[in-house]
């Protein structure tokens, strides 16, 4: 399914005032249900949350469950308001690895028909899942 339109809306509520860089990420489950995240930024910078991460947690607030997770779309916007291909950085590969028991799909939007589909293990390979915990 294409996510295009949503992310757009989406896009709008992302609070990034410094970096001016819009991010907007819908988590979809296996059972089709959807969870939405905006990029969250701070004064004190650090404490930034990635719209990828604030879409994960959202879900697992809701009742999401390990594994239940298989796709996240992401259309991310620059300082000049023109639309550019994202990646979900580090920190947000992990927790979707983990999340999604590393079989998941990530579309990264640059319009409603330029989308490019990676998946996490791709992305993340050798994931740290925490079963040697
Ligand atoms: N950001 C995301 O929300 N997701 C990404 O995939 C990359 C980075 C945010 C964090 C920060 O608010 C801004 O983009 C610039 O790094």
């Amino acid at each position: 399914m294409n996510y295009f339109h949503q992310l757009e809306g989406l896009l709008e509520r992302s609070y990034a005032p410094y970096s001016g860089f819009n991010v907007a990420a819908i988590v979809v489950t296996k059972t089709g249900d959807i969870y939405k995240g905006v990029n969250v930024e701070s004064a004190a910078y650090p404490t930034t949350i990635c719209a990828e991460r604030n879409a994960l947690h959202t879900a697992v607030t809701e009742g999401v469950q390990i594994g239940d997770i298989s796709e996240v779309h992401i259309l991310a916007r620059n300082a000049t308001k023109i639309l550019v291909k994202a990646y979900p950085c580090g920190a947000c590969r992990q927790v979707i690895a983990e999340q999604a028991e590393n079989d998941a799909q990530i579309y990264s939007y640059t319009s409603a028909s330029e989308i490019e589909q990676h998946s996490i293990s791709e992305l993340l390979p050798f994931a740290f899942l925490g079963q040697a915990l």
